[in-house]
């Protein structure tokens, strides 16, 4: 007995100090810290233009700046859209003696030097005397997207093999010190074809024009993608912008095209995330890029939004012949909060469409300082109604006809989450028109058309009167921890028939990760809020195992009623939820599972800067576990 005590004592000791480790890692362990990215400037959506859209790599310093100009002399660039990005084609090659990117000089004449090795100063110098911003483009790996797509040599970086290595690969600190130190410039868009498109197998690389950079990156596979070897690229790069950039005057934009579930986990690594591949000018490409979004708004907040790609209006589809359709692209990109960034030669662009991006009260909408990205209120094949709360409280509304068809849409007091018998003011942000909803209002949709509307309500004609419901505020609502074990392809994203692919094949699939992700008013897997049998229209749905970080700006009150909901797969496990206030537990559920009636939960979050809600299963895989928050909301008294 004797000697059995201190061993005991040795056991114990070994079994905490695990169990602490653990702790230490455990994921739904609260953290009393809001994670998603903050760094750099973009607490609105950045705007500006971009030179892919308008120019893909014939690119120089004339179109470039004449854009530039052009903004200024539009009133555009007052209006917001204030940084100049050059893509793809600017690159000669990099000097292998000491690593500098080399320009193409006779592409940007400005940046010749006395000394022989070009500078973009000049260039930027003249940018920021505009009131404008500077942007530059690079690749995570060793070679550009243009590298390895562009049918032609012409615009291509020059060289040897090594010469022609122009991406970030091995150079990240050089490179981003000679960006944003000595070029000057405040944004930086970070491509990822370097780590997609060069592998053994690739025909440039067997013809040896290439080296070999084993991908880590798979567009048609998630499981195929080293997720971690990407992101630690990215943090790389994060310090790198922090240390050339001690005032914080940059923009990181990650660029991998919604592959590697990134939609799950840009917000966490950059300013703006691209959530699917490139945008083209028409209106079923559109379509495409606009879903990869929508159902996102959780994963986008000021310093960390969705990025669809950039606008194509002014061209195809979105030309001055079809200014419906232009409107259309504007009012949901604005919906969205995704970055504006206009992609059409401005030297040229007609008067009606210099007009339409310049409605102000569109770009108030997506700069509105909450930075609350839409959610859908209503979703068919169809139509789409979306919704966001803005920083005055008011509610803008988004009526969108997918179809090549007119059609007749009723939009309900209740997609506002306004009351049925309380007047509403609609004022139509294109046409300036009002007119009063009250209970619903029948609306008229011409073809490819979006109504968007600003809506006025007197006081006391919230469903919520003295509130916020969660879903109401996903810029405020982050998922840490979604739940998502094995990432899977959404399929409810739209796909054309031409695709990217035209039809060879058999067509296009799902491939862009994140179904199962927290939803607003709906459980994952776009099934409906339920707990046993009953119906709740707010709420947010996610999987069990996951923790949300909720930012409170003085609210005193969190209430929900919490339950496994009905649409579980797994009627055995059991799901407990938690509130947490800057890391302490303030209010627990008993486990719940499948079948139980929903319980309510009610927390003092007075003083408490961040809240978490953490929903721990009895199983590790959640995925058959949705688990419901229903009329999750923050409290004024
Ligand atoms: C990729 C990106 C585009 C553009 C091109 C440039 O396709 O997604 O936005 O930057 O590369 O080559």
């Amino acid at each position: 007995m004797k000697l059995a005590l201190p061993r005991f004592r040795v056991v114990t000791l070994a079994l905490l100090l695990a169990l602490g480790l653990q702790a230490h890692a455990d994921p739904l362990a609260p953290t009393g810290t809001w994670s998603a990215y903050t760094a750099g400037r973009a607490a609105t959506p950045p705007m500006g233009w971009s030179s892919w859209n308008a120019f893909g790599t014939d690119i120089d310093e004339h179109k470039v700046l004449g854009a530039a100009q052009a903004l200024v002399d539009q009133g555009l660039a007052a209006k917001g859209y204030r940084y100049i990005n050059i893509d793809d084609g600017w690159w000669l090659q990099r000097r292998l003696s000491d690593g500098t990117l080399i320009i193409r000089t006779e592409r940007f004449p400005s940046t010749r030097q006395a000394s022989g090795t070009p500078s973009f100063r000049s260039f930027t110098d003249r940018l920021h005397a505009m009131g404008l911003k500077a942007g530059i483009y690079t690749d995570l790996g060793r070679n550009s997207c243009s590298q390895a797509y562009s049918p032609d040599d012409t615009d291509l970086p020059k060289g040897s093999v090594l010469e022609r290595e122009v991406g970030l690969y091995g150079h990240t600190q050089q490179d981003i010190a000679l960006y944003f130190e000595t070029w000057g410039f405040d944004f930086i868009k970070v491509d990822g074809c370097g780590l997609r498109a060069f592998g053994a197998e690739a025909e440039k690389v067997r013809s040896g024009k290439y080296r070999e950079l084993k991908p880590v990156l798979d567009m048609d596979s998630v499981a195929r993608s080293d997720i971690a070897a990407v992101q630690q690229q990215f943090r790389e790069i994060h310090e790198a912008l922090v240390r050339s950039n001690p005032d914080g005057d940059f923009v990181l934009s990650l660029c991998v095209w919604g592959a590697g579930n990134v939609r799950a986990w840009g917000k966490d690594f950059g300013n703006i995330s691209r959530t699917s591949d490139d945008i083209n000018p028409t209106w079923s490409r559109m379509l495409t890029n606009f879903d990869s979004a929508a159902k996102r708004a959780f994963y986008a907040h000021p310093g960390s939004w969705n990025d669809p790609d950039m606008l194509f209006i002014g061209k195809g589809d979105f030309d001055a012949q079809h200014l419906t359709e232009a409107r259309s692209h504007l009012s949901l990109w604005a919906m969205l909060n995704s970055p504006l960034f206009i992609g059409m030669d401005m030297r040229k662009a007609p008067d009606a469409l210099v007009k339409l991006l310049g409605n102000a009260d569109l770009i108030a909408l997506n700069q509105d300082p909450a930075g609350h990205q839409a959610t859908v209120a209503y979703d068919s094949h169809d139509v789409q109604i979306l919704v966001k709360t803005l920083s005055s409280g008011d509610k803008a509304v988004a009526v969108f006809n997918r179809t090549a068809a007119p059609l007749d849409v009723e939009l309900q007091a209740a997609h506002l989450k306004l009351r049925p018998d309380a007047d509403v003011e609609l004022r139509d942000l294109w046409s300036g028109k009002t007119q009063r909803l009250r209970g619903q209002l029948k609306l008229k949709l011409a073809a490819h058309e979006t109504l968007v509307f600003k809506a006025r309500s007197g006081s006391g004609s919230r469903m919520l009167a003295d509130g916020l419901y969660l879903s109401e505020q996903p810029g405020n609502v982050n998922p840490a921890v979604d739940g998502v074990v094995n990432p899977m392809p959404d399929p409810t994203l739209h796909r054309s028939a031409k695709g990217w692919q035209g039809t060879r094949g058999s067509g296009e699939r799902p491939i862009y990760a994140g179904w199962g992700g927290v939803q607003a008013d709906s459980a994952p897997y776009g099934e409906a809020l339920a707990l046993k049998g009953r119906r709740y229209e707010t709420g947010i749905g996610a999987l069990a195992n996951s923790r949300l970080e909720v930012r409170n700006a003085g609210y005193r009150r969190f209430t929900a009623t919490v339950g496994v909901n009905d649409s579980a797969r797994d009627a055995a496990s059991t799901a407990t939820f938690a509130v947490y206030g800057d890391g302490k537990l303030l209010a627990t559920s008993r486990p719940l599972k499948w079948g139980d009636s929903g319980e309510p939960l009610s927390a003092d979050v007075a003083g408490v800067k961040l809240i978490e809600l953490v929903v721990r299963a009895s199983t590790p895989d959640a995925a058959a576990l949705p688990v419901t928050w229903a009329d999750a909301a923050l409290l004024a008294k």
